[in-house]
Formats: C-alpha cells, sequence, structure tokens
C-alpha cells in the first residue's frame, strides 16, 4: 500500500515536512482549497514554492478550486508527481491535457455524492483516481463508510478498461478505516499521521 501523507492539519509545515523526509512516506499530498469550490482557502502558492523544499519526496497535489488552470502551471513547476483536479470542476477536459502538457501525471477526483459514471469519459486521460471518503474541505473528518462501495465500483471500473490508472482514497484515513481501502493502490492520511510524535509508527500501520 502507498501511503501519502497530507500535511494540511500541521501547525508547522517546515518542521513536518523535514520529519516526513525521513520516513518512507511515498509523496507528500498537498491540498488546495480556493475559498469557492470549498469553503476554506489554503496553501497559497507563495507559500508552497518555499516550503516544498524542505523535503524531496514527490508531491501529490490535490486542488480543490473551480477553476485549476492557473494552479496547474504553478504547481507543474514543484517537485510534483501527480495534479488532481475535481471531475466537478470546470473545464476538465481541458485542464487534464494542460497538466499532462507539463510533463505531470493527471488524476481525477470525486466527491462522495458524485455517481462514478461522470469519470467515465475521462478514463483515459488519467494516471489517478482519487476518491473522497469525506466532503473536501478539511482535515479531521470522520471517514464516510459507504465510500466502500464506490471503491468496489471504481475497481471494477479500471478492470474493465485496462487502463493503469492507480487508485487513491483521500479523508479519515487510519489505522481502523484502512479496512476498507484494501482494493485502493494508495491511501491519504493527514491527521492521523500528523497528530503523531512519531510519522514513520502511524505510516507502517497503514502499509
Ligand atoms: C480534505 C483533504 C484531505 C485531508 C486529509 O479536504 O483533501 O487530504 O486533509 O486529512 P485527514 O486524513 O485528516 O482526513
Ligand atoms: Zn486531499
Amino acid at each position: 500500500m502507498l501511503v501519502a501523507t497530507s500535511f494540511l492539519s500541521s501547525k508547522n509545515p517546515p518542521r513536518d515536512l523535514k520529519l516526513l523526509d525521513e520516513t518512507d512516506t511515498d509523496y507528500i499530498h498537498v491540498d488546495v482549497m480556493d475559498g469557492k469550490f470549498v469553503k476554506n482557502k489554503t496553501m497559497p502558492f507563495s507559500e508552497m514554492s518555499k516550503i516544498y523544499k524542505y523535503t524531496k519526496k514527490r508531491l501529490d497535489v490535490h486542488l480543490m478550486v473551480d477553476d485549476a488552470s492557473k494552479y496547474i502551471k504553478d504547481y507543474a513547476t514543484l517537485n510534483s508527481e501527480y495534479i488532481t483536479i475535481h471531475v466537478e470542476s470546470k473545464n476538465v477536459k481541458d485542464n487534464l491535457l494542460l497538466i499532462k502538457e507539463y510533463h505531470v501525471k493527471p488524476g481525477l477526483a470525486i466527491k462522495p455524492n458524485t455517481n462514478v459514471s461522470e469519470i467515465i469519459p475521462y478514463l483515459p486521460l488519467i494516471s489517478e483516481i482519487l476518491i473522497m471518503s469525506v466532503e473536501p474541505g478539511m482535515g479531521g473528518q470522520e471517514f464516510i463508510v459507504d465510500t466502500k462501495e464506490k471503491i468496489k465500483e471504481i475497481k471494477q471500473l479500471v478492470k474493465e478498461y485496462k487502463l493503469p490508472i492507480l487508485i487513491n482514497i483521500d479523508g479519515g484515513i487510519n489505522s481502523d478505516t484502512i479496512k476498507y481501502c484494501s482494493d485502493c493502490d494508495m491511501v491519504v492520511s493527514g491527521s492521523y499521521i500528523i497528530n503523531s510524535d512519531n510519522f514513520q509508527e502511524r505510516i507502517n500501520s497503514l502499509r
């Protein structure tokens, strides 16, 4: 199981990014919110462009924004392996193609109440599906148990289409809810890892 760590709940991102660099977390998950697609606003690019240097880990960028185009240009200049936009956001196809133009792997996120059929047209364009197991907008929420049905559906879909798409899941992941994620390739975990004084131990419990 791949583990991406979200530092959204961190009170000291530079310190925690340095600490995460010493763990074997596979990616740093960067949550970007515009105050429109979701209520909160977070991680101004001016700040991220400084602090990403505290880790050599590659970034898994999650754009919770209405129009991703201007964010894509910025985040493509960092150490980003994946940039994920929401299927519920504007200009999805153009933005997925834009991510590819920058030689970054495009991902597509889906909110808890969005039907899986919405992502079908984009499957040939993406490298990652990010299943939201909480409503996007903040860290520390409880895992929505119904998500396990969505994981099954998406796993089946990816198998049917025979495409090399990574299945990732985001929100409320901890040593208890990990049991619902065995069909996923990667999990994003935030507060469970960050609110601990031993990041590696928490990561190990998710693998
Ligand atoms: C929610 C974010 C998640 C979140 C994960 O909007 O996309 O990445 O920060 O944090 P936890 O694990 O605390 O739910
Ligand atoms: Zn996220």
